[in-house]
């Protein structure tokens, strides 16, 4: 492929980047350690990922920490994984502020307990008005729930059939505000979405990584954001270096 077939200049980076952090699991059980061990490692990476993510230009990262369908998991390993959100927070969040990076959260903080819920607003509020790079901390967050509130939220404040329109519904999503994810990548192999964003990533460009999340690191930072360099982005249309030749740019009918 010639440089000019790209979709995208050289240096050109996704503004979202929304990352499915998978595989915790298996690297602790390819080393003879419990699961819970195996997320708290997967927690050990999280200030190097977001630094490497800030320092590239990325303007928001999303983390995929807890779904809906993960209360499905033994009791333990579920109170271990709310555990580990706290600590995070108690750990990165004031370094977070320090370097002007926004905290938000996706998805319902209802279920979660008094602590934990209280731990994620305070982050979000100290953090309100910095301008760096939002991070976006997906816990407890499925996208047919997330869709079921916006619709009943529609509803609620009574906006007639005729207004609803995809940026209406857009607004009205935990992400409002937040540019629609360009790439979405998922460690540990896996080829699917598991109910992340799927309103928001209809054109985003997937990327599937072997490596499992606690090996995560820059040189996958770098992979990652290499093999989006490669891609084109069409959106249904033509890509510029198809549409040379007898095909007007602009359809004149
Ligand atoms: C990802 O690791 C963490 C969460 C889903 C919370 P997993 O726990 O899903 O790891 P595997 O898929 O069992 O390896
Ligand atoms: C997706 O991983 C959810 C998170 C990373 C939080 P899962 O491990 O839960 O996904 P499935 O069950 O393999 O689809
Ligand atoms: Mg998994």
């Amino acid at each position: 492929m010639g440089a000019g077939e790209r979709n995208t200049e050289a240096g050109n980076v996704p503004a979202h980047v929304a990352i499915i952090m998978d595989g915790n699991g298996r690297w602790a059980r390819a080393r003879g350690r419990s699961r819970q061990e195996g997320h708290q490692a997967g927690t050990e990476n999280i200030r190097q990922i977001i630094r490497g993510f800030a320092d590239r230009g990325i303007g928001c990262l999303t983390f995929y920490a807890f779904s809906t369908e993960n209360w499905n998991r033994p009791g333990e390993e579920v109170d271990a994984l709310m555990h580990l959100l706290g600590e995070v927070i108690e750990r990165e969040v004031g370094e977070l502020h320090r370097q002007g990076l926004r905290v938000v959260h996706l998805g319902s903080l209802e279920e979660l307990n008094a602590d934990l819920r209280k731990r994620i607003t305070d982050s979000i509020a100290l953090t309100e008005s910095n301008t760096g790079m939002t991070v976006a901390i997906a816990f407890n967050y499925g996208a047919r729930a997330e869709i079921v509130r916006a619709l009943r939220r529609i509803m609620e404040v009574g906006i007639p059939a005729g207004q609803i329109d995809e940026a209406l519904v857009s607004s009205y999503l935990d992400t409002a505000g937040l540019p629609d994810p360009d790439l979405v990548i998922r460690t540990a192999g896996e080829l699917r979405l598991s109910n992340f964003l799927l309103w928001q990533a209809a054109y985003a460009e997937f990327y599937s990584t072997p490596t499992l999340w606690p090996d995560f690191g820059p040189n996958d930072i770098d992979e990652a954001l290499e093999e989006y360099r490669r891609r084109r982005r069409r959106f249904g249309g033509l890509h510029p270096s198809e549409m040379g030749g007898a095909v007007p740019a602009v359809s004149e009918a």
